[in-house]
């Protein structure tokens, strides 16, 4: 059995992954401020493989400490402030959090030469920004175009240089839009399906920014873990890898598919698009598949279990 640091595993993403890491025996230590992730989302665990420090990554000396004291075989860095429109109020507050923390993780491993197995940073499509070319492959033009993915780009640099520079067992992933369960929806700044869910759950009115004909390649979490585990356990490293199943819908497209599902109409209010929102967004999965990789879910099942009409 391993040992695994997952820095932001109370959050959407990060809890999925450690409740999975715990079933199959390994053992997890969670650093979380809480900020966005939810201890509810960790508490359905068999405890006595957590550790669960609530805690920022951005405390130099504790993440140090805890880093020297402990010999994790895996780190899996998803601790990050996940809404672009955060960055964008608060650009040096979330860059301290999505680049200078996690660079300080990696001096530490560094510095200390820490034997890890792997180290994955989670990066975003944001990387892309709004440049036409579709689908993404990870060797397209990048236009990082808020401090989010300023920092997500520049840190996924940092840990793929360090890894080559060092001889550290790096790697990187380009998330595009991951739904199901444990996203808080009670931010705006949210996964739109986790927002819709709540709306139709609460009966509220959804607001719906711009026309609904922005496109999304949606993937469910569940197969957002495999391919994490794919990616700490291939011989894949120093490079970045697109986590999406390769496919589209438009927004009103999933909604529709939503309401065939519940079986009831989803109240719409439209407002104008957000500032500095993506159109279309879709991933080329090629190098994914190349190691294994393939979505077990599509939009209908992974909405369904999402749903829980599995
Ligand atoms: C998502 C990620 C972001 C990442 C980006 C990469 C989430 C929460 N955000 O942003 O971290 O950097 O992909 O491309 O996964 N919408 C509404 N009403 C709402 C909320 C959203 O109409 O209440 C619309 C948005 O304007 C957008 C679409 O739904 O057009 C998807 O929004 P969202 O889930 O926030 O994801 P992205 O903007 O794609």
């Amino acid at each position: 059995m391993a040992s695994y640091l997952v820095t932001g595993g109370a959050g959407f993403i990060g809890s999925n992954l450690t409740k999975k890491l715990i079933q199959q025996g390994h053992d997890v230590c969670v650093v979380d401020d809480l900020s966005m992730g939810q201890i509810t989302n960790l508490e359905k665990n068999n405890n006595t493989h957590l550790q669960f420090y609530e805690h920022s990554i951005t405390d130099k000396q504790f993440m140090q400490n805890l880093l020297l004291k402990n010999k994790f075989d895996y780190i899996v860095l998803l601790a990050a402030v996940a809404s672009v429109a955060d960055s964008i109020a608060r650009p040096y507050a979330t860059h301290k959090v999505n680049q200078e923390a996690n660079i300080n993780i990696l001096e530490t491993i560094r510095k200390y030469q820490l034997p890890i197995k792997k180290l994955l940073f989670s990066s975003s499509a944001a990387v892309y920004g709004n440049l036409p070319e579709l689908p993404k492959r990870e060797d397209s033009r990048v236009e990082p175009m808020t401090p989010y993915a300023v920092d997500k780009y520049a840190t996924e640099r940092f840990v793929l240089n360090y890894g080559r520079l060092y001889n550290l067992p790096t790697v990187a992933t380009r998330f595009f839009n991951v739904y199901g369960p444990n996203q808080n929806p009670r931010s705006p700044y949210s996964g739109v399906l986790s927002i819709i869910s709540e709306c139709f759950k609460n009966k509220q009115e959804f607001t719906l920014f711009g026309d609904g004909s922005q496109e999304r390649d949606f993937i469910y979490v569940e197969d957002v873990v495999a391919a994490l585990e794919i990616l700490l356990h291939s011989k894949a490293q120093h490079e970045v890898y697109n986590v999406a199943t390769g496919q589209t819908v438009t927004l009103l497209g999933v909604i529709r598919q939503m309401e065939k599902l519940i079986g009831c109409q989803l109240q719409i209010t439209k407002k104008p698009a957000r500032e500095g929102d993506i159109q279309r967004s879709q991933a080329d999965i090629t190098k994914l598949r190349r190691l294994g990789f393939t979505a077990q879910n599509d939009l209908a099942t992974g909405l369904k279990k999402y749903l829980h009409f599995s």
